[in-house]
This record gives structure tokens, C-alpha cells and sequence, in this order.
């Protein structure tokens, strides 16, 4: 099987969520979409993330979905953010992705998100939303952004699911 495993990302969390991604699938094709733009024609599955700022992707993903969406719509889909307040989740999800785009993919999902301040420029912090600026402050307790790996390992496996199925219904044919 080939998968294409593609990815924007500001600070370095979802290069280090697609690596973690990519050890569930042999000989997966990993990119960071600010250094290319890969053709996903010939891929069995495609899965695509990018870093959250502001509720918003990051171009060069809005760039790469829109320039190759037709041949991304038919092929098995994942779809994941890395993002630092878990409860914006789904709001994320809905203000950045289409209906059809969330309704046709095997796996939809935030990965959790990392807040360095060493690693943000100032302008940054300024412009931060309140909820993102209290955890980058450290200032709540009850949670520290980080990876959920276990979140990965699901969302590998509902691709693999989705696989399986399609393999299964393409030999019974
Ligand atoms: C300026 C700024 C704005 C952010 N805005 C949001 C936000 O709206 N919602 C959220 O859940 N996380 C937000 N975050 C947290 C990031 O999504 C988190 O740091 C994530 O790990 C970044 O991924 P990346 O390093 O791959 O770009 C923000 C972080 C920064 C620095």
C-alpha cells in the first residue's frame, strides 16, 4: 500500500505527529508542504495535518488541498490539527475543513498540541488568543499541551480499517 503522509507546521509539532504517524505505515511518503507541494495521484491513502494558529490551518496545507483536491476527494483520507486547546477541536475542524471533506474520511482528529514560548516570536504572543496565551503561560493547571500518542495509534488504525475494507470489497468483486 502507499500512503502519503503531508503536513504544515509552524513550530515543529505536527512534523514530529507525522513521524509518529508514519512508524504506523511501512514506507510511507512523509513532506512538509512549505518545501514542496506533492502530487498525491498513485496513493492508496492520503493524510494530511497542519499546526493550529488562531483557529485557523496553515497556508501551505490550504494551498496543497486546494490545488489537488480532485484527486485527493476518491482516495482514502485522514485528516488531522495539532492544537493546543482541546476543546476547540471540533470547532477547528469545522471552520477549516468542508462538510464532505470531514463526512468522506476515515479518520478526523486532533493530536493534541506543544506551546514553546522560547520558540514563538513576540508579535505572536501578542496576537494569541486568550485560552492559547493562559497555557503558553503556564498558567493552567489542569492541562499541559502536549502529543497524544495514543490519539495517533487510533487514528493509524482507522486508516488501516478503512484500508482493509476497501481491499476486502475490491476482491469480492
Ligand atoms: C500565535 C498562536 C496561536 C495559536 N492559536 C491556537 C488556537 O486558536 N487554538 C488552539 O487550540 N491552539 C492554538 N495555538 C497552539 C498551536 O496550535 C500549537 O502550538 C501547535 O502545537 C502548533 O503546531 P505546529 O508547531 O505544527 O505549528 C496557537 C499557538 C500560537 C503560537
Amino acid at each position: 500500500m502507499k500512503i502519503l503522509i503531508v503536513y504544515a507546521t509552524r513550530t515543529g509539532t505536527a512534523a514530529k505527529a507525522a513521524a509518529l504517524l508514519a512508524e504506523y505505515f511501512d514506507g510511507a511518503a512523509v513532506f512538509d508542504l512549505s518545501n514542496k507541494l506533492p502530487d498525491p495521484e498513485g496513493y492508496d491513502a492520503v493524510i494530511f495535518g497542519s499546526g493550529i494558529r488562531n483557529g485557523r490551518i496553515l497556508p501551505p496545507l490550504r494551498k496543497w488541498l486546494s490545488r489537488y483536491w480532485k484527486k485527493i476527494a476518491p482516495v482514502t483520507k485522514g485528516v488531522f490539527i495539532c492544537n493546543a486547546v482541546l476543546d476547540e477541536s471540533p470547532e477547528i475542524m469545522k471552520e477549516n475543513f468542508s462538510l464532505e471533506l470531514r463526512n468522506s474520511s476515515a479518520a478526523v482528529d486532533s493530536f493534541g498540541g506543544e506551546l514553546n514560548p522560547r520558540k514563538l516570536r513576540s508579535r505572536e504572543l501578542i496576537f494569541m488568543n486568550p485560552a492559547v496565551r493562559k497555557l503558553a503561560a503556564g498558567d493552567s493547571q489542569e492541562f499541559v499541551p502536549c502529543l497524544l500518542p495514543d490519539r495517533i495509534g487510533h487514528f493509524a488504525e482507522e486508516i488501516q480499517d478503512a484500508l482493509k475494507a476497501k481491499a476486502a470489497k475490491a476482491d469480492s468483486r
